[in-house]
Order: structure tokens, then sequence, then C-alpha cells
């Protein structure tokens, strides 16, 4: 074991026993959804959605790929980081075992989304129900080591992230011209059905123990590399898209005020991608980026076509682009996006941010 982890364990232990008083640091991390937020669960799979050749990760401290959907961290390390813990392990990975149990975990699987047709062309990946009884799983594994009180307090007590919604509309809805749920439903009428699982999914984790989530909705899908390479004919955004991000995430922080306030707590805070993205897409030059539009890795127009491979144009510093590949923002895109989650105002986090959270949750 790895001093950080055996201090870790020693905090968290001494914390559900009472000995040390409540500290910010030893808490548990738990985290849901899609290839945003996937930290490797997709290796262990047989599905077309992975990112386990290089040169994914080549900026990642190993400089290998990991299964992460980025060039270097993504945005639950950068999480961890935050709040001063080791990165959360993917839940199908083997060394998730014994006291790196109390750290936490990595449920998602990249190519899911709200709906259980979503992302199917991916073959093997774990669905967001799927993902929640992975949740349930894991406590009794968790209970088998610290006991169910502990264990109950520990989720309690834990901070959850939940990424989910971009793959209903570029993997689902968007995915094929007349696709099945575009014909049978409206983009309006899609979204409200949209809203409706996720809030089902929501309860469902509330029912699981979470007590502080943060709940994102879509990023800007109309401008990522992929959709500028499809559906755009000058580089401007992908007007459909954008359409659909701006009905969804309004009305997932409507549903998200509605579930508080029907529980009668903060128990879920809503991310708004959107708004965090948007402001370096706008202006990467202010963000330190020499672009927003064309992907660090890949082919074609913006380098927005296909997979990025060890065959595709790499760009030399990744730093200075805002997206890695033609789908997911860079590490350095990723560290900006955080931020806003730590500080951001109530226009990027409602109804408060993860700092705010974080003073909270060390006084009670
Ligand atoms: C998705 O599948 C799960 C398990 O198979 C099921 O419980 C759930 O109701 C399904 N959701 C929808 C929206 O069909
Ligand atoms: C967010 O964080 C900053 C401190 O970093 C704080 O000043 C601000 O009031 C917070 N905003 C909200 C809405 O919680």
């Amino acid at each position: 074991m790895e001093s950080s982890s055996v201090l870790v364990f020693s905090l968290i232990v001494g914390l559900v026993m009472g000995i040390v008083a409540p500290q910010a640091e030893a808490r548990a991390f738990f985290v849901f959804g899609d290839s945003l937020v996937d930290s490797g669960n997709n290796d262990y799979l047989v599905t077309t959605a992975r990112a386990d050749s290089p040169p994914y990760g080549i900026d990642y401290p190993t400089h290998r790929p990991t299964g992460r959907f980025s060039n270097g961290l993504n945005i639950p390390d950068i999480i961890s980081e935050y709040i001063g813990m080791e990165a959360t392990l993917p839940y199908l990975s083997p060394e998730l075992t014994g006291e790196r149990l109390l750290i936490g975990a990595n449920f998602a699987s990249a190519g899911i989304g709200i709906l259980n047709d979503t992302g199917i062309q991916f073959l093997n990946i774990i669905r967001i129900f799927k993902q929640l009884e992975y949740f349930q799983q894991y406590q009794q594994r968790l209970s088998g080591l610290i006991g169910p009180a502990q264990t109950q307090q520990l989720v309690n007590q834990a901070l959850v992230l939940i990424t989910l919604g971009g793959n209903d509309f570029v993997n689902n809805y968007y995915l094929v011209p007349f696709s099945a749920r575009s014909r049978q439903f409206s983009l309006p009428d899609y979204v409200r059905y949209l809203i409706s699982e996720y809030r089902k999914v929501l309860t469902r984790l509330y029912e699981l123990g979470a007590r502080r989530v943060l709940v994102t909705g879509t990023g800007p899908m109309g401008c990522v590399p992929a959709e500028l390479a499809m559906r755009s004919t000058n580089g401007e955004c992908a007007v459909e898209l954008q359409r659909a991000a701006r009905l969804f995430n309004p009305q997932l922080i409507q549903m998200i005020r509605g579930l508080n306030s029907q529980i009668g707590a903060d128990i879920f805070i809503a991310v708004n991608a959107v708004e965090m993205q948007r402001d370096f897409i706008k202006d990467p030059q202010q963000y330190g980026f020499v672009t927003s539009k064309i992907a660090c890795c890949g082919q074609g127009p913006y380098n927005g076509l296909g997979l990025c491979t060890i065959v595709s144009n790499l760009c030399p510093d990744r730093d200075v682009y805002a997206f890695w590949d033609a789908f997911h923002p860079s590490e350095r895109a990723n560290r900006i996006i955080v931020r806003q989650i730590f500080t951001g105002t109530t226009e990027y986090m409602y109804p408060m941010n993860l700092s705010t959270i974080m003073a909270l949750d060390s006084r009670t």
C-alpha cells in the first residue's frame, strides 16, 4: 500500500470510528456517467468505445493510455486533486479491493446515456442502471470491511458526480438521420422525456445513500470538432445540437430544483457545463488556447472525423488546444471546468459551488 493510501485509510477509519474530528480530506468520491468521466471501466469490456491505446494518456503521469478520454487527467481526477484525495479507481479494476474501497469508486462507462437504447452501437457498456447496481454491490463489499453502519456513513458523507445526457443526443437521437427516437419524439418532447428519466436515476441515487451530488448536463454539443466536421459549413456551431443543449440544460436545473425541494435539502447541485465551456469556446485566446475548433488528435476537417489513433494528426502542445479529440476536452480545458465547479457563481453552479459545499459539509 502506498503511504498516501495508508494516510487516507487511517483518516477514514479514524473518522468512522469517531476518533478524529470530521475532515474534508477524508471524503469518499463516487463517479457515474459517460466518457467525460470514465476512468477506464471500458478497458475491461468488449466494446468499441475505448481509449486504451496511444496517444490517449500521452500527458498522464505514466504517459500511457488508461482508458480516460483525455491526453492526461479527466474531470474526476482533477476534482479528487481539489478535495485532496487519490483518484478513484474504475469499479471493474482488479486493484479496487480492501482499503482502496474507502476512497470511493468510478462506475462510469463511455458511450452510455440516460436511456438504455443510447450507445447500443458500442455493444457491451455499463448502462446507468447497471452502474447503480454496481454501487449497491460496492456497498455490500465495503460492509464486509467496515460494517454496514460505517458504510452508510461513508456513502452519506461522500461527494458524488454524475454526467449524463450528451450521448442521448449524439449517439442516439442525432446518430443517423430519421433515427427511431427522432421519429418517435419531437426535440422538445424528447428533452422532456430525458429529463423525466434522469429524475428517476437521481432519485435512485438518493435511495442508495448519496447526499451530495454534482449533476452535469450536456456540454455545448454543437461546438465540438466532430460536429463542426459533420454538420457545420462555415465553422459555426451546429444549430440543432446547440438547440438541444439550450433546451436540456435549463430543464435539468428546473428538475433539480424540484427534487431538492421535495427532499427538503440541497442534495443535487447542477453543473452548467455549457456555460463553463462557452467561455473558452467563444474566446479561446483569452484562456491561452490557440483554437477551440480543431481537435489536437484526429483527422479530416477540424480533426473531427473518426477516432484518435496512433496514425492521426497529433498537436505537439496539448495545452493550447481546448479539445483533445473530436468530442472530449483536453486536460487543460478540464482544469478550467473544474475551477468553475469549485468557485463558479450560481450561473455555473446551482445552488452553490463546490468550495461552498466543502465548507458547509466540514461544519456538520
Ligand atoms: C432500463 O433497463 C433497466 C434494467 O434492465 C430497467 O429497470 C429500466 O426501467 C430501463 N429504463 C427504461 C427507460 O426503459
Ligand atoms: C463560490 O466560491 C467563491 C469562493 O471561492 C465564493 O466567494 C462564492 O460566493 C461562491 N458562490 C456560490 C454561489 O456559492
